[in-house]
């Protein structure tokens, strides 16, 4: 079977560390996870199970290290392609250590590791054939000339490109415009948008981004508050809610990698011929399952997210705006 998606972007060991709180000269920790992430590998992961096996390849970076063959065997055992993986000698693989204290505040410290070696000069004949094979490719945070140059080719070869740039929005809209030009979907978290237009409105924050690029669909996620989709081609702005695991009768457990499950999930059901908005559902559901689970890649397969779907559907309002000219609403 021809893979239908390329993922290109992190792969993290997620450390956990459970504190009472933050600092203090000596921090017992009380409870410790360790769990495979980085955003690259938690949104190949979520789209594998929904598109299956040798559906989805990825394209990122590990060390020579027992953390980067663990990514290794669990993304192939998720039936993800891994032959264009780069494994790097003498550099460790990515790591994030993560603090969450009583009141579930998070200190995040990243090693990015081995990510950063996933330079333009990997991107070789195997990965362009791989590109040629995919419809979508999904670019989270591989680093920047990268995600430059595989938007390039991408656009070259007519494929439909999704972006969530994460902590790369920080460059701003000058820095990031080459990339931004060139791409179909924008998918950041709303504080990542916020960051990278420099505004504290999120209309402005789209309307910024859509100068750049006037047919960009500008996905948002917005946590708790849902997620929201402004398609300049449709003058159409379509918000979503968030479902609480609660409302499933879950707990949150932790929402590390939502977004991630929100992308990827988002992609598969795009490929697999849903309209947007109900791609949007979809993703909603996923991550609310995410967030109930522990560890960052909580999706679960095809036939069961469906089925939850039919409980969760009932929950999800989706409010459709119309928005001729964004400029007059804000
Ligand atoms: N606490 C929550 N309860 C329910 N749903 C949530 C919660 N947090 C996130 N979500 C869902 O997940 C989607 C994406 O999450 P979020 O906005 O946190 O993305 P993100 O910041 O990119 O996450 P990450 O980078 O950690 O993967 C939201 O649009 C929402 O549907
Ligand atoms: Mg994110």
């Amino acid at each position: 079977m021809a893979p239908k998606l390329m993922v290109v972007g992190s792969l993290n060991y997620d450390v956990t560390l459970y504190v009472d709180r933050f600092a203090p000269p000596k921090t017992v920790v009380r409870r410790l996870t360790r769990y495979l992430g980085g955003s690259g590998g938690n949104s190949a992961v979520a789209a594998a199970r929904i598109l299956g096996k040798e559906a989805v390849v990825f394209f990122g970076a590990v060390g020579n290290d027992d953390i980067g063959r663990k990514h290794i065997d669990a993304l192939r055992g998720e039936g993800i392609i891994t032959d264009i993986i780069r494994v790097i000698d003498g550099v460790e693989s990515g790591q994030a250590f993560v603090a969450v204290d009583r009141n579930g505040n998070t200190a995040i410290y990243s090693y990015y590791g081995a990510n950063t070696k996933l330079t333009p000069e990997e991107i070789d004949e195997k990965v362009l054939t791989y590109l040629e094979a995919v419809q979508y490719i999904l670019i989270t945070n591989p680093p920047l000339p990268t995600a430059l140059e595989l938007v390039s080719k991408a656009r070259d070869l007519g494929k439909t490109i999704i972006w969530d740039p994460g902590a790369q929005s920080k460059h701003g809209l000058e820095v990031l415009k080459p990339v931004l030009e060139k791409v179909d979907y924008l998918a950041p978290n709303e504080g990542e948008l916020l960051t990278m237009t420099r505004t504290k409105d999120l209309l402005k924050a789209i309307k910024h981004v859509q100068e750049v690029n006037q047919r960009l669909k500008v996905l948002v996620k917005r946590g708790e508050k849902g997620s929201l989709l402004a398609n300049p081609l449709s003058n159409t702005l379509i918000h979503v809610n968030a479902v609480p695991p609660e409302a499933l009768g879950y707990k949150t457990t932790s929402t590390v990698g939502c977004g991630d499950a929100y992308v990827g999930v988002f992609a598969a059901f795009l490929i697999l011929g849903y309209s947007e908005v109900d791609a949007m559902k979809l993703a909603t559901c996923a991550a609310t399952l995410n967030a109930a689970y522990e560890g960052p890649r909580g999706v679960p397969p095809k036939q069961a997210l469906l089925k939850w779907f039919e409980a969760c559907k009932v929950l999800i309002q989706v409010k459709e705006e119309k928005c001729s000219n964004l400029a007059n609403r804000i």
